[in-house]
């Protein structure tokens, strides 16, 4: 234990509830306990190992270079082409006729099916196009786009001809978009002229215009028409149809470089810039699929993978996008919302596909538990085997729920735990080895070395909280931060050295399983107790009345900081009642302890949310602190925040 008296993060916590992996998963499983320890005993053979998953054109003379920490190179000396892995390979092995994607349509019977072979043909043709409209090797392009197959093409295309593809979520302002083109010098933009939301076209060109407008680098504009409305044309713009569509579909892929950069993926940080987070080829792929094809014990003949996230974030590009096509395996890619026109559309999805794997957020999965579990009754899931969860830690109570209403009492839930700068799965449970516990993430997967930490960057013990690091370097890390190298040192490498700082707070438990607690800006003090929100959030979704559930430490006078929470409540609760928030404050007594104790609970219908869904508690941190409330420009709906402070003035909250 380290000299501070102080734990790092306290423990507070108890879950007993485990679940054994299924007995035939067990005996199928790609991935057995022995790997643990094969990697354990050398690494870098590991993921040697792990690499021959890919094709390479030319063999790696060294599996790491890290001479020049924290600046690594993986496989080096390796050639490999990005896209002739994920399209090519498959086709030339007798599987063209293989389903890549069923792509469904946000309007209802909107949809393609696409074989491994059309992919291909539409892949070159898209990389002929690129080519004629000057992209070369190295350009960087900013693809703004619904989730409609060209923007998988688009990608594939990029990396079939060495460009940086940048993807920009779709839902982003012209300013994020602007931002975005201007930091990594992009020269093209491809995008639509909107996509279906909601039951209505929503428009995407506008926004482009804008950008465009003043981006004076962007020389040309590629537009794929999608809904058919209105739009502004301007001298910048093609159609899709009339370049991609008219192109060869030969085209003789180059192999790149293992450290050739394939793509840019901006992420928020502390400071207002975005971080261009860098990640290369050749490591990137070798983890995204093998975290694929362990994680989710993907039999790729047989497998129907469904991973629900947007394109425009990390999770789409490693687990709609590489992992599974350097797999091989069948995807469903949907375009709407998940109750769109009706609460029951993922699973009747589920349903006509048959899919098997299912890979999606808490946030979603808490609010299919909000609208109950009689949605999903209503269709047929048998199908499906495997679950996953990333994006923040699942309360224990959204574990159980999915396992039981989506995964029928027996598909095993993967908590995955991984960030934009990872690149790929960093700490996650295996399928057919582990024994789950609801809300945990278990260990660090094969080839990756994590530890918690305290203060001073020594291990903690079992039983203990502190820091999430990781040890040694992996091959799908991000090389640096776009154009700024010093900003990439300081920001991930310089808390404790020679460890990477996720900026995430967690736990080792008795048995030595990690916990995530929330990062760690979001660490409440109270009576010199550092508090987990990750806890005490979970411990007010355990109640039967709570769908969600936000927590956060406002200033207090007698303790420094208090707890305040807000909360969501299931629909088959109504109102909660009269009592509601003093039956909540102990539930919370009880599950934890009275330091735990909110010392003011809001029941409010909505939680601010950034447009990947995550919490932004500083915004609530504002209210409860009755501030003016800063900056929500990243809300992915900002009428929540009067929704919420309207609630208030009505006399919701509870003080003691
Ligand atoms: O705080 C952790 C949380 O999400 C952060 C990374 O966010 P982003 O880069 O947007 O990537 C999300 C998809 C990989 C982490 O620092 N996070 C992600 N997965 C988990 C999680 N927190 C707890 N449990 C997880 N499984």
């Amino acid at each position: 234990m380290s000299e501070s008296t102080e734990p790092s993060l306290s423990n507070l916590s108890r879950e007993e509830r485990r679940f054994e992996p299924p007995a035939d998963l067990v005996a199928s499983a790609n991935v057995t306990e022995q790997v643990y320890a094969e990697a354990e005993s050398d690494r870098l053979a590991f993921w040697e190992s792990a690499a021959q998953r890919l094709s390479w054109g030319t063999r790696w003379d060294r599996v790491l270079d890290w001479d020049d920490a924290p600046f690594g190179k993986w496989f080096v000396g390796g050639e490999l082409n990005a896209s002739y892995n994920c399209v090519d390979r498959h086709v030339e092995a007798g599987n063209g006729g293989k389903v890549a994607f069923h792509w469904v349509g946000e309007p209802e019977d909107d949809t393609r099916t696409i074989t491994y072979s059309d992919l291909k043909d539409e892949v070159c043709r898209a990389a002929n196009a690129l080519t004629d409209l000057g992209v070369s090797t190295g350009d960087r392009v900013a693809i703004y786009m619904p989730m409609i197959p060209e923007t998988v093409v688009s990608m594939l295309a990029c990396a079939r001809i060495g460009a940086i593809h940048t993807v920009v979520f779709g839902g982003f302002s012209a300013d994020a978009l602007a931002n975005r083109i201007e930091d990594c010098d992009a020269t093209l933009v491809i995008t639509a002229d909107g996509g279906y939301r909601r039951g209505a076209p929503s428009a995407l060109k506008p926004a482009v215009d804008d950008a465009v407008g003043r981006s004076p680098g962007i020389q040309n504009v590629l537009v794929v028409r999608r809904t058919g409305q209105d739009i502004a044309w301007g001298d910048k713009d093609v159609w899709w149809h009339d370049v991609v569509d008219k192109a060869s579909s030969e085209h003789t892929p180059e192999n790149f470089d293992a450290e050739h950069p394939l793509y840019v993926m901006y992420t928020s940080g502390t400071t207002g810039k975005p971080k261009g987070i860098l990640h290369t080829t050749g490591g990137y792929l070798v983890q995204s699929a093998w975290t694929h094809w362990a994680v989710f014990d993907l039999k790729p003949e047989t497998d129907v993978f469904w991973c629900s996230a947007d394109i425009g974030w990390v999770t789409g590009h490693s687990y709609i996008v590489y992992g599974p096509l350097a797999n091989g395996c069948t995807s469903i890619l949907y375009e709407g919302t998940p109750d769109t026109p009706h609460r029951g559309r993922w699973w009747e999805i589920v349903q006509q596909y048959g899919v098997t794997i299912f890979y999606t957020a808490p946030t979603a999965i808490r609010a299919c538990m909000k609208w109950g579990k009689d949605i999903p009754e209503q269709f047929d899931l048998s199908s499906l085997r495997v679950l996953g969860s990333v994006g923040e830690s699942i309360n224990p109570e959204a574990y159980v729920w999915y396992r039981d209403a989506i995964g029928g009492g027996t598909a095993p839930v993967m908590d995955t735990w991984w960030q934009t700068e990872t690149g790929a799965h960093m700490i996650s449970p295996l399928p057919g080895v582990t024994a789950g516990k609801p809300g945990s993430a278990m260990q660090g997967l094969p080839g990756i070395v994590v530890d918690v930490v305290d203060d001073t960057g020594a291990s903690v013990p079992d039983g203990s909280g502190g820091y999430l690091v990781v040890r040694e370097p992996w091959p799908a890390m991000l090389r640096t931060l776009w154009g700024d190298d010093q900003r990439y040192k300081d920001t991930y490498w310089s808390r404790f050295p020679g460890m990477y700082f996720a900026g995430d707070g967690a736990k080792k438990d008795e048995d030595g399983d990690i916990w995530l607690l929330g990062r760690v800006d979001d660490v409440m003090n109270v009576s010199g107790h550092r508090l987990s929100t990750t806890e005490i959030e979970s411990a007010l979704v355990s109640h039967p009345k709570v769908a969600e559930a936000a927590v956060v430490g406002a200033k207090d006078e007698s303790s420094g900081q208090a707890v305040v929470a807000f909360v969501i409540l299931r629909e088959d609760a109504g109102d909660g009642g009269p009592d509601v928030v003093a039956e909540l404050r102990q539930h919370v007594t009880k599950e934890i302890g009275a330091i735990a104790k909110p010392k003011s609970i809001m029941v409010v219908p909505e939680l601010p949310k950034t447009r990947s869904g995550k919490i932004m508690r500083r915004l609530l941190q504002d209210v409860a602190e009755n501030r003016e409330v800063g900056d929500a420009t990243t809300l992915a709906d900002t009428s929540v925040m009067d929704q919420i402070k309207s609630g208030l003035s009505s006399g919701k909250a509870d003080e003691d």
